[in-house]
């Protein structure tokens, strides 16, 4: 992954050019002979994991390997075949996307191929160390010292798996890798701080770093911890990377529901996914009673309560907050997880943390979930996919069962996210049952809000399309639902957006009103604070887009939310369709946005 000409730069660029990399990587090994296909048709289910360059490699007679850059595209018919591939997806913004730099990478001898999901921090010293043994590297990456590390072993005598393993242990940073031997009918998949899982049917094992790209070809899964190492053979054999010694681990059943996404009809995820919120409510609302339990006797017992989260998690963390602090009394503060360390002197064994996370692989969640632990903390968290790091690294996990969400905007995770919280909060005070009835009754006007908005929504992006700058208010927790809706908006569409508390709008950002500046205000209804505000920037010729349960006069466009409970949560609803409306104006793809990536697995 790192670009030609690194070594000019120097090492402390590592990070810049290989710190923001992240893919998606697959193994397959079959009875049937479709192993080539299976694997590819995996890699395009996690292209959302980056985009830019792709390869295959297939085994059959002997190893064929096929690399491209951009999107996935079409293969050969004769990769679709063989006994057993591995496929890789890229996605960096620095760094040369090239052919020679796409995984698969090839040991010298050109038998052993690798896919790899992370950062070798000492790829250097490693290249240094096997360019004197007479090594010669034909990429850029750091991940091309992992064959070259297996081959040198397997020449030392040792069987494949130990070459692995021994290769692993020369390593520094984050992996998840898939390796194949072409003389040899087994496939190794290892991980340590990347996702990796294994996937399990009749004679057929599959290795991914999600469970959406093999789930249809998988009845069982395993998900693996740091520092494991798999054997494929097919039968399948764990092992600790550090101890060599085995290990047993049951396989769990796979609910296809939960974990495969198609479009269903749908022109895009996106779309979809914001039609699917009612269920994501109705999912998220049926939590485990003793688990519900747990969560708020950790909470009683804590002295401190942080809740962390990045992006539209860190919304749902500080939406949550304010839900706290209003429904339970509960002081919970709401912390971005990037900038946890800060905090970190005022966490000790009594502190409870809630950390969000829709992927449960973002790399600055884990990190600050990893150092609050260490400091003793208990970790609860919220996460939407199974046998994530998160969910493994928690002591009490609740699953958001929202199903996959592929576009890379999130959506229906956000109301996921919040329903459970809601739930949480209410269960603190001894009021469950009347939540679950609110939220069921919430979900129930999830498809009459988008009724009522959709083609409103498509309407107005026709008009904004063009338009340079939106802003975004509202008060109390809509305040948080503003930051959001401006996240969408700029997400997808690249427009900018800006979310304020409305009152601080004349504090500052209102010099930027003038004629036509679109202002979008979050107001439960016609007399709440924030539509004051509204008014201040209509009278400096602001457009007001009101989302409200009623009319208020000032309104110049006016979307319709009729749910005044849950307004923070739902009125989020008609924003999202505008921001996706708004992206189509634009001819821009919304699932998969520039420059972003679902799973920032990096720092
Ligand atoms: C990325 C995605 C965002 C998401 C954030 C946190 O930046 O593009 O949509 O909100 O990660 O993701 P998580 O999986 O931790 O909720």
């Amino acid at each position: 992954m790192l670009p030609a000409g690194f070594k000019k730069h120097g090492a402390k660029l590592l990070l810049r050019f290989l710190g923001i990399a992240m893919c998606g990587i697959i193994g397959v090994l079959t009875k049937e002979g479709n192993a080539g296909k299976l694997a590819y048709e995996g890699i395009k289910r996690l292209d959302y994991r980056g985009y830019d360059s792709w390869g295959i490699a297939v085994k059959g007679s002997g190893l064929s390997i096929y690399k491209r850059t951009g999107k996935i595209g079409s293969i050969p018919n004769k990769l679709l075949q063989g006994s057993i591939a591995i496929a890789h997806t890229r996605w960096a913004t620095h760094g040369k996307i090239s052919v020679r730099n796409a995984h698969p990478h090839l040991s010298q001898n050109g038998k052993i191929a690798v896919v790899h999901n992370g950062v070798i921090e000492n790829f250097q010293e490693l290249r240094d160390f096997l360019a004197e043994k007479g090594f010669v590297f034909k990429s850029d990456t750091d991940s091309e010292v992992i064959p070259m590390l297996i081959e040198m072993y397997l020449e030392e005598g040792c069987s494949f798996r130990e070459a692995v393993r021994k290769a692993l242990l020369h390593l520094k940073g984050s992996y998840a890798i898939v390796a194949i031997y072409e003389p040899e009918h087994i496939m190794i998949g290892a991980k340590n701080a990347s996702p990796l899982v294994v996937g399990l049917s009749d004679g057929r094992v599959l290795f991914a770093s999600d469970l959406q790209a093999i789930a249809p070809y998988a009845e069982e899964a395993i998900f693996l911890s740091d520092l494991e190492l798999v054997e494929a053979s097919p039968e399948i054999k764990i092992y600790n990377i550090e101890s060599g010694l085995s290990i047993k681990k049951l396989p769990k059943k796979i609910d296809i529901n939960l974990c495969y996404a198609d479009k269903k009809g749908f022109e895009h995820y996106m779309l979809k996914e914001i039609y699917e919120q009612e269920q994501a409510i109705i999912n998220a609302s049926a939590q485990n009673e003793s688990l519900l339990n747990k969560v708020v006797e950790s909470i009683k017992s804590a002295n401190k309560v942080f809740i962390i989260g990045c992006g539209t998690s860190r919304h749902a963390a500080m939406l949550a907050s304010y839900m706290f602090a209003k429904i339970s009394k509960l002081n919970a503060s709401a912390l971005l997880a990037s900038e946890f360390p800060n905090f970190a002197n005022l966490i000790d064994e009594k502190t409870v943390i809630i950390a969000l996370s829709q992927s449960g692989e973002t790399a600055d969640v884990l990190e600050a979930v990893r150092a609050a632990k260490r400091k003793g903390a208990k970790i609860i968290s919220i996460v939407n996919v199974m046998g994530s790091s998160l969910m493994q690294i928690s002591d009490i996990n609740l699953m958001m069962n929202a199903g996959p969400e592929v576009c890379v905007l999130a959506t229906k995770s956000y109301l996921a996210q919040l329903a459970i919280l809601y739930l949480i909060a209410n269960h603190l005070i001894g009021n469950t049952e009347q939540a679950k009835k609110e939220l069921a009754e919430a979900a129930k006007k999830v498809p009459i809000i988008i009724k009522k908005n959709e083609r409103k929504a498509k309407l107005l992006a026709s008009k904004l399309k063009n338009t340079s700058s939106i802003f975004v208010i509202g008060k109390n927790a809509c305040s948080i639902t503003a930051l959001e809706g401006a996240l969408k908006i700029k997400e997808v569409s690249y427009i900018h957006a800006e979310g304020y508390a409305s009152a601080e709008l004349k504090h500052g950002p209102i010099a930027l009103i003038e004629k036509n500046v679109p202002v979008i205000v979050f107001a439960p209804d016609a007399s709440d604070e924030s539509i004051t505000n509204a008014i201040e920037a209509k009278s400096r010729g602001a457009l007001i887009i009101g989302v409200s349960t009623e009319r208020a006069k000032c309104f110049d466009y006016f979307f319709n939310v009729p749910c005044k409970e849950l307004f923070p949560i739902l009125s989020i609803i008609p924003i999202q369709l505008l921001a996706y409306y708004l992206a189509l104006e634009r001819g821009l793809d919304p699932d998969k946005p520039r420059n972003l990536a679902k799973s920032v697995t990096v720092k």
